[in-house]
């Protein structure tokens, strides 16, 4: 079995809860404090072993390859004040290993329609997908992406990461039915089936999926097979419920142990930047000196 270096990353998205500050920039690249979202994602991955990056993207999105690109202008120009610590900051982005390649997305039909853009470069290897409007911020040195991977090289289980939300919430989501009713401190479920995005009434559970999976090759064809879901739209999940239901492979999901920002939205956005901010001592300092908190 093929250990897992590829993920890939949707970029695509239009962006539209964010307007009007997304018009003209992608929505990955708004910053979190000083850096942005994507960046956060990409190190994310870096940091679970991943080696390569294929972000799904779209015309209008060039700024996000610009952002991983080398900017020759800037740190010559960078070099020559001698800001050095800045020119670090930009130069070191992505280790000299790392590959990356964007494909675009011709059509928005949804993300099961995006990962099947990179079916040329994932060839017959499991991989990850790390959907960049959920921030991880993690509570233990090993980040959920990390731990998914230990749990597939050991089990040789798919992954997918969820968290427990209210019942309330459950049309926002891809929610999962376990396959045994879940005891008291369980961290790594059997999966049975998923339903994207099901009313509170006829919801199986109130588990829903994080922006996280580690997924085998054949989800490819599964994608190809399925016809437009909810919203009209090609549903990963419904392509990695088949997967589940007809047996062809064997899924966990696996609980969450991060903050979870959504960045997506102006909520998670606010959120987000104030609890990173609280994390560094400088800016915690400032916080708390001008809402004397
Ligand atoms: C997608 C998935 C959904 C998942 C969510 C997590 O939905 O389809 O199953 O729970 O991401 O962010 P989207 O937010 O793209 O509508």
């Amino acid at each position: 079995m093929h250990k897992i270096k590829k993920a890939i990353i949707p970029v695509a998205g239009l962006g539209t809860r964010m307007l009007p500050a997304t018009k003209a920039i992608p929505k990955e690249l708004l910053p979190i404090i000083d850096k942005p979202l994507v960046q956060y994602i990409v190190e994310e991955a870096i940091e679970a072993g991943i080696q390569e990056i294929i972000f799904i993207t779209r015309s209008g999105k060039e700024a996000i390859e610009n952002h991983f690109d080398v900017n020759f202008e800037l740190e010559k120009a960078l070099k020559i004040s001698g800001k050095n610590k800045i020119l670090k900051s930009i130069r070191d982005i992505i280790p000299k290993n790392l590959k990356i390649t964007s494909i675009r997305q011709e059509n928005p039909k949804g993300l099961g329609d995006a990962i099947l853009c990179a079916e040329h470069i994932i060839k017959k290897e499991p991989f990850a997908v790390l959907l960049p409007d959920e921030l991880l911020m993690s509570n233990s040195k090993k980040n959920d992406l990390s731990e998914m991977l230990s749990q597939f090289n050991e089990t040789k289980s798919y992954q997918i990461l969820v968290e427990k939300i209210s019942k309330k919430e459950t049309e926002k989501y891809g929610i999962i039915s376990p396959k045994k009713p879940i005891k008291k401190g369980e961290k790594v479920i059997s999966l049975k089936s998923l339903t994207e995005k099901p009313l509170p009434s006829k919801s199986p559970s109130n588990i829903r999926i994080i922006g996280r999976y580690l997924l085998p090759p054949e989800i490819m064809n599964s994608i190809k097979l399925i016809k437009p879901g909810k919203d009209k739209e090609i549903q990963l999940t419904d392509a990695i419920n088949n997967l589940i239901t007809n047996e062809e492979c064997e899924f966990n999901a696996i609980i969450s142990n991060s903050q979870i920002f959504d960045c997506g939205s102006k909520e998670g956005f606010l959120n987000a930047n104030i609890a990173f901010s609280l994390k560094d001592k400088d800016l915690k300092n400032i916080i708390r000196r001008r809402f004397n908190k």
